[in-house]
């Protein structure tokens, strides 16, 4: 897949007709799915489409922000063991799912959860013993000139309008990435493009109420990733979720131009601490380019 193409194509949307998938695209989602890239594969995971006029309410209330799942033809639940960084995996495996969705021509929205056993219970998955850690929603979405977008400014600001096109703004790779030292500026014009583009990708991710909240710091032989702390609108949930969008974006685009053996790595250290990053953020993980 051309992965840069489908990045700056992939958009949010969240009005759906009511055009069903077929068997052969849930089946086609389904082995995409099987074979694409995790950062742990240890962490064993399983998606469930749930599919139908039957679903189509159930999940109102468990899913989305305040509640509204905008009735979509399909939803994908990742559902995850529990294991260290397992919200991170479940972040990057569901990136490039969208990804994969964009790709076939279908329009989807991440949804984020009012917790695992609602949504469980929504979609009749009580009896996995894994937790329900995305839901996507998915199908064929509306003519855009005819979409209703939503211009997010705290969950409880949220304001419904109708607008033409659809960009969410993003920010500027300029204040997403730091040179060696925090708050330090790139010199874009001597960085090698792969990078250049990766970072760009890593940028144009999804997150909860498009805050972006993780910044990289490049060292001229590692990319280290930040996430912001919780705080009182974004769970520790959509913070991991984020920065595993965010860290498939960079791998898709770098690794498809580079070493595809290069990865994310999530251990600490000695240079994430030189880096001296603010209190308000956290070492999540750190890619050699060397
Ligand atoms: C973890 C996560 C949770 C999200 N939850 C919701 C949601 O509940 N409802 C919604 O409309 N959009 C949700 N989004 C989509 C974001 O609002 C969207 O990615 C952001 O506004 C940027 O817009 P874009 O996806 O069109 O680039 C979520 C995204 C992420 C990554």
């Amino acid at each position: 897949m051309k992965y840069m193409e489908l990045i700056e194509k992939r958009c949010s949307i969240r009005e759906f007709r009511g055009r069903e998938l077929n068997e052969g695209q849930t089946q086609e989602i389904k082995a995409y799915f099987e074979n694409s890239g995790r950062l742990d594969p240890d962490i064993e995971v399983e998606l469930v489409i749930s599919a139908g006029d039957e679903y189509k309410k159930r999940l109102e209330g468990s899913a989305g922000y305040r509640g509204n799942a905008f009735g979509a033809p399909a939803y994908l639940t990742i559902l995850s063991e529990k294991k260290d960084k397992y919200l991170l995996n479940a972040g990057y495996i569901a990136e490039e799912l969208i990804l994969k969705l964009t790709d076939m021509g279908l329009s989807s929205c991440w949804l984020t959860t009012n917790g695992s056993d609602n949504v469980k219970r929504a979609l009749h998955l009580e009896e996995s013993t894994k937790e329900a850690v995305v839901v996507i929603a998915c199908g064929y979405g509306k003519k855009e000139s005819a979409l209703t977008r939503l211009d997010i400014h705290t969950p409880s600001n949220i304001k419904v309008k109708t607008r033409k096109g659809h960009i969410a703004p993003k920010i500027a790779q300029e204040d997403l990435v730091y040179y060696k030292v925090w708050g330090e500026p790139m010199d874009w014009n001597i960085i090698d493009p792969t990078l250049d583009r990766a970072f760009y990708a890593a940028s144009l991710a999804p997150s909860f109420l498009n805050k972006q909240p993780y910044r990289y710091v490049y060292t001229d032989d590692l990319v280290i990733l930040y996430r912001m702390k919780e705080d009182s609108e974004t769970t520790r949930e959509d913070l991991y979720l984020d920065a595993g969008a965010t860290m498939a974006n960079f791998d898709l685009v770098y690794t498809a131009h580079r070493s595809p053996d290069k990865r994310w790595i999530c251990q600490e250290i000695t240079e994430a601490g030189q880096v001296e990053a603010p209190d308000g953020y956290r070492f999540v993980a750190y890619f050699d380019v060397l």
